[in-house]
């Protein structure tokens, strides 16, 4: 399975915080933002990734990230020149899916909570269809918005509705099996003149091949589109890191977990960074056992 990150918005609405580097690349506390979403590709146990950006901010994303090769990851990059539309990504990134399974996840959505893991590799395991993840939100009208019955069957979707039929939000993250390309390819443009994801889900909820899982209580989607939420994030985090001791989205944490790489790789990786919090708490983790993915599912 491919994973896609599509982080090439102007990120204008933070302006002037964001006139001179990506939004996607703005510290949420004490990581660039673009370490959640990549974060949450790894969780799902994907590898090959494509990051998508505006031309002007690839070189500083190459920058925080290389080819993925510190985090046991193969990145590579691609532009979207003019702002389509998120469909937009699966026609650039075809080449790179090759007619694979996919996720996409947009740059800024950043997701936190219980069981996520196992929701990301029961969307990953599916040989067929599509998976979305709905979220309760104050103000749906701002999103996808997803309708379902009890047994969680999806009865509509609408892009930004006027009078939602929910309360639930689609976020930012979809899975898809490997027809994606030929669906998004069909996609016609909305009237704000964007390809709207809504509109491939559809086609695959027109088929009786759309999921969704539910995000449920006490679960994190955290939005970063303003400067109140974006430091709300960033207090999100600090006061999980804090209570906890644990990082959300620290990616040698996962690559160890994962088997990505070993303790030593790490260290190598690291030994030129100073000590800090973020690289002190790396050290810590890669001198105890790993705790292995499989076992995270086992134990639920
Ligand atoms: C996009 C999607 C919308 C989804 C949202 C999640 O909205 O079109 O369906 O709910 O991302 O972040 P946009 O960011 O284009 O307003």
């Amino acid at each position: 399975m491919k994973g896609i990150i599509l982080a090439a918005g102007a990120g204008s609405r933070l302006y002037p915080a964001s006139s001179a580097i990506s939004k996607i690349l703005l510290p949420v506390y004490d990581k660039p933002m673009i370490y959640y979403p990549l974060c949450t590709l790894m969780l799902a146990n994907i590898r090959d990734i494509q990051i998508i950006t505006t031309e002007r901010d690839q070189r500083n994303f190459v920058e925080v990230l290389g080819d993925g090769s510190c985090f046991g990851l193969n990145i590579s990059y691609a532009v979207q020149e003019v702002p389509k539309g998120i469909v937009d990504a699966f026609m650039i990134a075809e080449d790179f899916i090759r007619g694979d399974k996919c996720c996409l996840t947009l740059g800024d959505n950043i997701f936190h909570g219980m069981n996520f893991i196992h929701m990301l590799h029961r969307a990953a395991s599916r040989e067929t269809g599509a998976t979305v993840f709905g979220y309760l939100v104050r103000d749906p009208s701002r999103f996808g918005v997803v309708e379902f019955d009890e047994s969680g069957k999806v009865l509509s979707l609408e892009e930004k509705p006027e009078h939602p039929k929910s309360d639930y939000a689609v976020t930012g993250l979809y899975f898809y099996d490997s027809s994606v390309c030929d669906y998004a390819r069909v996609v016609r443009p909305s009237p704000r003149g964007e390809l709207e994801i809504t509109d491939l889900n559809k086609m695959y909820l027109a088929r009786g091949q759309l999921n969704v899982e539910i995000l449920g209580r006490g679960f994190a989607w955290l939005d970063t589109g303003t400067f109140d939420s974006l430091l709300q994030a960033s207090n999100f985090v600090q006061s999980m890191e804090l209570n906890t001791g644990v990082k959300i989205a620290c990616l040698e944490e996962v690559a160890y977990n994962n088997g990505f790489l070993t303790a030593d790789e790490i260290m190598n990786n690291i030994k030129n960074k100073k000590s800090n919090g973020y690289y002190d708490y790396v050290t810590n983790v890669i001198s105890r056992p790993r705790v292995p993915l499989e076992s995270k599912l086992r134990s639920r």
